[in-house]
């Protein structure tokens, strides 16, 4: 299904898989307001149009785990952004599907949005982008992310589509997950750091990465490489945590300062694994995506099935909450470098990072997540 609009595209045209999340709709906003490119979104659900609809562009729906489907999606596009997500499965599903429906459509160069995570959250000093992965990292989100960037790497082979890899940080600003929860617990008394906020934040302003993509998605040398993106600044946890507690009004002694935790590895799910295999892609063509997203949510809902995360404190409605991933993040020590997109892209952040701040504390007012505590 497309827009009635998708026929007045003008060249470059660029496809935004995944163009309703958080990501992407950032990037529909900063991409579609230049010239230089047109922007044609892609979307999975006319739901899923409920922002991006707002502005006349030529949306277009596809199922991002059909590559016969998604291939139609993307004729007339030189370049496609990959910014969408599902679980570990389908991740890496989504990488092989994306590559394929690019060569069929004819289209140029895939910028696959992959993660620093790939690196583990609490990544080693030294680590950079030439630096070995491995995928038995504790969070399974990691390691499909590996995944799904060495199954690109196999297909890259053939040379039909030119892959550029992104590994963003901890993307932050209007809409972010990051800055809604610390608000949520903040006002539940469940907000917790390690070490008081010491560790390095690998963040990256949700605009600077913006920038990164359009510049993966135009610049030739890009072609066939792979860079971490994050914000100028060294950046701690508490640099980025007390303003979000401030603004709610709370002081800093508002987190519970909390031991290192012992990280239990998460355990994949055997459905991810299912969807990992040739019989899943063969019976996922009979079945309506509808009817897979309907079981899936049934799935998830379902109480003997919900997958734990792998370490949190939560025996009270006020216990200190620190998932896994943020416990990780939060041990870092590692300020991640940009030299290879500096370099390779000219990648220069445009927004400082004390700026992204502002402007996302400025959206927890507009969404009513920003007042200060009673
Ligand atoms: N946010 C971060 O801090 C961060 C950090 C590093 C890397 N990244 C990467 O950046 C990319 C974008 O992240 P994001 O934060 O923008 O994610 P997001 O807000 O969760 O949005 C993801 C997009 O994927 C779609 N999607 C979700 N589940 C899907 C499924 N099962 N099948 C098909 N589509 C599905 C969503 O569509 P609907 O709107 O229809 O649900 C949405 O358009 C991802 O690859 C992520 O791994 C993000």
């Amino acid at each position: 299904m497309d827009s009635s609009m998708s026929s007045a595209a003008t060249p470059p045209a660029i496809a935004l898989i995944g163009a309703s999340g958080f990501v992407g709709l950032r990037t529909v906003e900063l991409l579609s307001a230049r010239t230089d490119c047109s922007l044609v979104p892609v979307v999975r659900s006319a739901a899923s149009l409920a922002v991006v609809s707002r502005q006349r562009l030529a949306w277009r729906i596809a199922d991002f785990l059909s590559a016969e489907l998604l291939a139609g999606a993307l004729r007339d596009c030189s370049v496609c952004i990959h910014a969408a997500i599902g679980d570990a499965g389908q991740i890496v599903r989504m990488a092989e599907v994306a590559y394929r429906a690019c060569a069929a459509a004819g289209v140029r160069r895939l910028v696959w949005l992959s993660s620093a995570s790939v690196h583990g959250q609490d990544c080693a000093p030294g680590t950079e982008e030439s630096s070995p992965l491995h995928d038995h990292h504790p969070i399974v989100y990691n390691n499909a992310k590996v995944r799904a960037e060495r199954r690109l790497a196999r297909l890259a082979r053939d040379r039909r589509v030119e892959v550029v890899i992104l590994r963003p940080g901890v993307v932050f600003g209007p809409r972010s997950r990051w800055l809604a929860d610390t608000a949520a617990d903040l006002r539940a008394g469940r907000a917790a750091w390690l070490d008081e906020g010491r560790g390095v934040c690998n963040s990256i302003y949700v605009d600077n990465l913006v920038e990164a993509i359009r510049l993966a998605a135009t610049v030739a040398a890009a072609a066939g490489e792979t860079f971490l993106v994050g914000d100028a600044e060294s950046v701690t946890w508490a640099d980025f945590l007390q303003p979000i507690a401030g603004h709610l009004g709370f002081a800093a002694s508002a987190f519970h300062n909390l031991p290192p935790p012992r990280v239990v590895p998460e355990r994949e799910s055997r459905w991810d694994a299912f969807t990992l295999t040739p019989a899943y892609a063969r019976l996922s063509n009979f079945v309506p995506s509808r009817a897979k997203r309907l079981a899936k949510a049934l799935a998830a809902a379902w109480p003997a099935q919900r997958t734990r995360s792998a370490w949190a404190l939560r025996p009270g409605p006020a216990a200190p909450r620190l998932t896994a991933e943020l416990a990780l993040l939060q041990l870092c020590r590692w300020k991640l470098t940009n030299t290879k997109a500096e370099r390779l892209l000219g990648y220069r952040p445009p927004v400082a990072f004390a700026e992204g701040l502002r402007r996302s504390l400025a959206w927890l007012d507009f969404a009513g997540l920003g007042r200060p505590s009673p």
